[in-house]
């Protein structure tokens, strides 16, 4: 399975609800940086075995805590099977607690991947509603592309974008837990400093024509004010992305990764370089959007 990263174009928080999540207004974007998950029955009994390779594999859970594991899990449960057996691999490209869904992209490929194993009966509304159930972001991994998504994140509908952007995703040092972004955000609220708010109807124009001189000051992320306050390094990152030519630029989600609209393929290389030769990241990487959801390559 290849499973790509999300990127946010807009995230608005609105207001907290009871069960501990706020509510969203979200464009999400999938874009070309992919894990690599592949999953094979093992001998009844075994359990399952998680393997990641790549970077920051001390940073992933090995256990059933795992999102690709629990989305096994409650997929056998949902079928009515008993606790499944297997062997996950997971390639890691995404980075691990970097604001871009990388967890809930390993999950949906699971999904995707068990509902072949097991030749399971299970059409694709009714697997959006597992991984909704998997975490916020798990049905738009799935769905992949440019799509909206309201509630917690997890009600999705399609937006219509032309043409392919052209991106580069500024890795940064160390991870921000995304429950200690949104709690910093509503710190931030209720101290008055920052407010919800703005609309994402020009937004979803400039989408629609494909110019990025016109998308990229539009790129909108209610929750950057509370990364920035946890992490005031991405400031210079942000600035210099700028500086260096981007057509805008924002922290990705809950961070700490920093993503930055390039001109095109051209301008997105020499950006990279650029980036890279600051010394400000950990890495950079070159990416298009949008791109499919989780799918089989073998
Ligand atoms: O749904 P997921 O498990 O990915 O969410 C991780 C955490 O992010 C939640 O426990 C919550 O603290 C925060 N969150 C939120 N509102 C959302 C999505 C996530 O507060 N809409």
């Amino acid at each position: 399975m290849s499973v790509p990263a999300k990127i946010n174009l807009s995230l608005r928080v609105g207001a907290r609800r009871p069960d501990g999540y706020h509510d969203l207004s979200t464009i999400f974007h999938a874009i070309s940086l992919r894990d690599e998950v592949t999953v094979e029955s093992a001998p009844a009994g075994s359990g399952r075995t998680l393997e990641v390779t790549g970077g920051q594999v001390d940073d992933v859970p090995l256990d059933d805590s795992n999102l690709a594991a629990r989305a096994s899990i409650e997929l056998a449960r949902v079928l009515g099977l008993p606790e499944p057996d297997l062997r996950i691999h997971i390639a890691k490209s995404i980075p691990v607690a970097g604001g871009m869904a990388g967890g809930s992209a390993d999950a949906a490929a699971v999904l995707v991947a068990c509902r072949r194993l097991w030749s399971a009966d299970i059409d694709d509304a009714a697997l959006l509603q597992v991984a909704a159930k998997l975490g916020s972001d798990v049905p738009f991994s799935l769905h992949g592309g440019t799509a909206r998504g309201t509630g917690r994140g997890e009600m999705l509908t399609s937006v219509l974008a032309r043409g392919e952007l052209h991106w580069v995703v500024a890795l940064n040092e160390g991870t921000l837990q995304t429950p200690a972004v949104y709690a910093e955000w509503d710190r931030l609220v209720e101290s008055g400093v920052a407010a919800p708010g703005g609309s994402d109807d020009d937004l979803l124009v400039a989408l629609r024509h494909g110019d990025p001189a016109d998308i990229g000051p539009l790129l909108a992320n209610d929750l950057q004010v509370a990364a920035l306050s946890l992490k005031p390094a991405l400031q210079t990152v942000l600035e210099t992305g700028l500086e260096l030519g981007a057509h805008g630029g924002i922290v990705s989600g809950s961070g700490p990764t920093v993503v930055f609209l390039a001109d095109g393929r051209d301008a997105a290389l020499d950006l990279a370089v650029a980036l890279s030769g600051s010394g400000l990241v950990r890495g950079v990487r070159h990416a298009v959007g949008p791109v499919a959801g989780a799918q089989v390559i073998r």
